[in-house]
């Protein structure tokens, strides 16, 4: 006899077994592949985290502190530098990267029947935590300039709905909310609904005069959590760390579903070293810059429409089988994310690299497309 999984899991995908990245293309002939689909930095992890990592190796026999007290301190000062000036160790909550944040918030806050607002497309994640709780996700299509569509994410709200995601920048569009457009929407939003800011890539999209990371509501409003990962900018990717910022009340609803060792020593203590390391996030974001302008100028030139991006990869238009440019630019060496998964069929989602991997990106690009 069969044991049975929760019958909501039915829901859900069936797992998929799959190889190593790069075994996986080790079996295809390709050796050397530039990385260009998982938004990783490019510019590799911080000496000072690497360093880090290195002088608590030998720590790793012994559980890690079960209420990361430390790296939740040094949070929070950072934050506070930052001109979040209210925030403490108290406001802030450490996860096994921004995934099991997701998680631990539908563990804690859905139940069966209840609905949670997503824009389409957005970080699956979020998709799959609200089903796998037996929720519902209402799934609100992103406008014409593929920007979260607030006016109808807003009429999607019932007497069931829970949670609200926002995705700012949003991934895969790269696209960004700024403060007028979030403060309006979230005065109609009741207080019983959660709104979470997942704001994996905030730290890219600072030059955007009116970006909205959460800070005028996150302390004040009691219904607003936001989410910020060890990942992206801080290149922690390997180590899994994130955290979020909301108040102690929600955060400790969260506490109750939390594994006590949910985050190892190794991140707690690269990811505190991590946010010490400025010349590491200035390179990185000089980096982007450069790369965007690059980018933004090979599309042109190739005639393809983008997407104008405030974080760290642009979604181009290349008119043809995405999946298909997908497996033919992996042939070449470069791994970029088809659009068709996220239901944008001839579109592309590509990293943005170091100098080196763009110029070989766009070479191999302008071969498959015959440019
Ligand atoms: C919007 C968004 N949120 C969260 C994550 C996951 O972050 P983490 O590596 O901390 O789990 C990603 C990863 O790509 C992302 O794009």
């Amino acid at each position: 006899m069969t044991v049975h999984a929760r019958n909501e899991l039915q829901n859900l995908p069936d797992y998929q077994e799959g190889k190593p990245f790069e075994m996986a293309c080790a079996e295809k002939g390709i050796s050397a592949v530039t990385r260009l689909c998982f938004n990783e930095n490019p510019m590799g992890m911080s000496p000072l985290a690497k360093q880090a990592i290195v002088d608590m190796a030998g720590r790793a026999d012994r559980y890690p502190d079960t209420f990361i007290y430390e790296l939740r301190e040094k949070i929070a000062a950072k934050e506070r530098k930052r001109g979040l000036a209210a925030v403490t160790r108290e406001n802030v909550f450490v996860s096994n990267g921004s995934d099991e944040m997701i998680n631990l918030l539908g563990k804690t806050f859905l139940s069966c029947g209840d609905e949670a607002i997503i824009a389409d497309p957005t970080f699956p994640q979020f998709e799959t935590t609200i089903i796998s709780m037996g929720a519902k996700a209402i799934k609100v299509p992103v406008d014409g300039a593929f920007q979260h569509d607030l006016a109808a994410m807003q009429k999607a709200i019932t007497a069931k709905t829970k949670m609200i995601f926002l995705c700012n920048p949003n991934n895969p569009t790269g696209t960004y909310l700024g403060k007028e457009a979030v403060s309006a929407f979230l005065e109609q939003v009741p207080d019983n609904i959660l709104v979470v800011m997942d704001v994996a890539y905030c730290e890219y999209a600072q030059e955007e005069p009116d970006y909205d990371q959460g800070d005028d509501y996150v302390l004040k409003q009691k219904n607003v959590i936001v989410l910020r990962t060890f990942s992206k900018i801080y290149s922690l990717a390997g180590l899994r760390i994130g955290y979020a910022i909301a108040c102690p009340e929600l955060l400790a609803q969260m506490q109750k579903v939390r594994e006590p060792f949910n985050v190892n020593i190794l991140a707690q203590a690269a990811a505190a070293a991590a946010l010490d390391d400025i010349d590491h996030v200035v390179c990185t974001l000089a980096n982007n810059e450069q790369g965007k302008t690059y980018l933004y100028g090979a599309f042109a030139e190739m005639g393809l429409a983008y997407v104008p991006t405030a974080a760290n990869f642009v979604l181009v238009r290349i008119g043809v089988d995405s999946k298909a440019a997908e497996k033919a630019l992996l042939a070449l060496g470069i791994a970029v994310k088809a659009g068709a998964p996220y239901g944008l069929e001839g579109y592309l989602r590509v990293t943005i690299g170091k100098r080196s991997d763009n110029e070989k990106f766009i070479a191999a690009l302008k071969q498959v497309l015959g440019k």
